[in-house]
């Protein structure tokens, strides 16, 4: 998909990314967009209107009350020529604003008057970006059916990060063009949901996953271009667009399950909270209430994701970690005992995690870690994504392994 011939009207607010517009409005402009530029006051604290004027090729707007523009071309008429609204960098000022439509300057007014879709950049400190105002701004804007692109979570130098960084004007360009299919090609197998590890026929074992995060993962696969098989324990949710899905009950059957579609995959995701033990024997009918103590006798259930990371050749293994405490030893534990290519942890109990909307995740990898702040689990699953597409190493590499 190309932009051209696209309208692109570029939001210019003021971020320290401010001084990246010029970059980006070349490569919209060599991608084939036609593109004007609107400047919040902030931005002119950070970079000159002329210099966008020279990029663009058209005259900046600054203003909304600036009567010798609008004899040109008024702000109705220039929220209708746009095709596609970018805001790029976008502060978590102007996404405040836009979240309560306010309309006293020139570009919060154009986002009012305008029928074209609006994509947002953020750009700010990480702390910002995890603030619950930014957060819950970022949600409206969402609902309302716009767009935020990225923050990037930088650029995946090993060591402790956190988003909140602009896109790259190309990976904003690549956006704007459509997902960029980053996993085309590649089959993945994801595991979602609890398991039921019966008693007897009415009764069973098992724990209060809601699927939600590996159907978040699932679906943001798919949107990467993957091939996706979701092997799915009792959980109440659709199956996301593009996803094969695929019902069991027990981790036996998990396994099973996976076994069959995992010759081909090129990764695993293993984020069911599998039951670690099962009941020993199966009673045919129900149990009866005796008056006496009653003990269940539990065996070890298989680990799935470490008989995955067992095969040779190896796909790349992604586990998750649900950690009461001790989060970052527990999961390099776990990273090595079952052999993980990532471990993405986060933290259970009180209310979080489990059957929640947001979340937070620690991924590690050997020598790596990214802290993802509070989100939706499916903007965690879209970060979980891009990390692990940074990761996987081409095919053939990894079968000589
Ligand atoms: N997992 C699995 N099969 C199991 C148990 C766990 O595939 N029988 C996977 C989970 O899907 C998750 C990861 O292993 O990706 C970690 O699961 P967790 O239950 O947290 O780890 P355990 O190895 O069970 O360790 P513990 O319960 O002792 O913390």
């Amino acid at each position: 998909m190309t932009l051209n011939g696209r309208r692109i009207l570029l939001g210019v607010t003021g971020g320290i990314a401010a001084y990246k517009t010029p970059e980006l409005v070349r490569r919209l402009r060599e991608a084939g967009a036609d593109v004007r530029v609107v400047m919040s006051a902030g931005a002119e604290a950070f970079i000159t209107p002329l210099t966008l004027q020279a990029v663009s090729g058209h005259r900046v707007r600054t203003h909304l009350l600036d009567a010798e523009a609008e004899a040109g071309m008024g702000h109705i008429e220039l929220a209708r020529w746009a095709d596609q609204v970018l805001i790029a960098p976008a502060t978590a000022q102007v996404i405040a604003r836009l979240a309560h439509g306010f309309a006293d300057d020139l570009l919060s007014t154009l986002v009012l008057a305008t029928e074209a879709g609006v994509w947002i950049a953020p750009a700010m400190n990480r702390v910002m970006w995890d603030a619950r105002a930014v957060r819950e701004n970022c949600r409206v804007l969402e609902a309302r059916g716009m767009h935020v692109l990225g923050p990037g979570v930088g650029d995946q130098a090993c060591g402790e990060q956190g988003a909140g960084r602009m896109l790259e004007p190309d990976e904003i360009v690549g956006q704007l063009r459509g997902r960029e299919p980053v996993l085309a090609g590649l089959r993945f197998v994801v595991t979602a949901g609890p398991t039921h590890e019966p008693i007897d026929p009415v009764r069973f074992l098992g724990n209060r996953s809601s699927g939600r995060m590996g159907f978040a993962v699932a679906e943001a696969l798919a949107e990467a271009g993957a091939r996706v098989d979701l092997v799915a324990g009792p959980v109440r949710l659709a199956t996301p667009p593009g996803v094969e899905r695929f019902d069991v009950a027990t981790a036996e059957e998990m396994l099973s399950a996976v076994s069959a579609r995992i010759d081909h995959a090129d990764g695993f995701v293993g984020v069911a909270a599998v039951a670690d033990y099962r009941p020993a024997s199966l009673a045919g009918d129900k149990i009866k209430k005796s008056g006496q103590p009653l003990t269940l006798q539990l065996v070890e259930n298989p680990d799935i994701l470490a008989t995955v990371a067992r095969r040779r050749p190896k796909p790349f293994v992604v586990g998750f970690a649900a950690e009461t405490r001790d989060l970052e030893s527990a999961a390099r534990g776990k990273l090595k005992a079952k052999g993980a290519d990532l471990i993405a942890a986060n933290r259970v109990g009180q209310n979080r995690g489990f059957d929640t909307e947001d979340n937070t995740l620690e991924v590690f990898g050997a020598d790596c870690h990214w802290s993802l702040g509070n989100r939706s689990k499916r903007d965690l699953a879209r970060e979980l994504v891009a990390i692990i597409a940074e990761r996987m190493q081409p095919k053939e590499h990894r079968n000589q392994q």
